[in-house]
């Protein structure tokens, strides 16, 4: 059974089980957030919660790494500009 979460300004399909990362790349997004200094654009890297290229704002919390936290129905997911104050 798949459902959806939000992203900005779309919805993205997701499965039950389905990290954010895994949701925002089948959807063919490629970054969601930007770096502090040159707000270069920032997406998956890593893939394992080590490196933090990942970080996302989910449901208003800052810093949450996209590649470890699993979707669920209603999520909202926002790209981070910089350090997501
Ligand atoms: S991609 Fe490296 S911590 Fe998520």
């Amino acid at each position: 059974m798949t459902f959806s979460i939000r992203f900005d300004d779309r919805n993205v399909p997701s499965a039950p089980g389905q990290t954010v990362a895994a949701a925002l790349w089948a959807a063919g997004e490629r970054s969601w957030r930007t770096t502090r200094d040159r707000g270069a654009p920032r997406g998956l890297f890593c893939g394992i919660g080590v490196c933090f290229d990942c970080i996302v704002t989910i449901d208003g919390v800052p810093n949450q790494r996209a590649c470890l936290v699993p979707t669920r129905p209603g999520m909202v997911v926002r790209t981070q500009p910089g350090v997501g104050h």
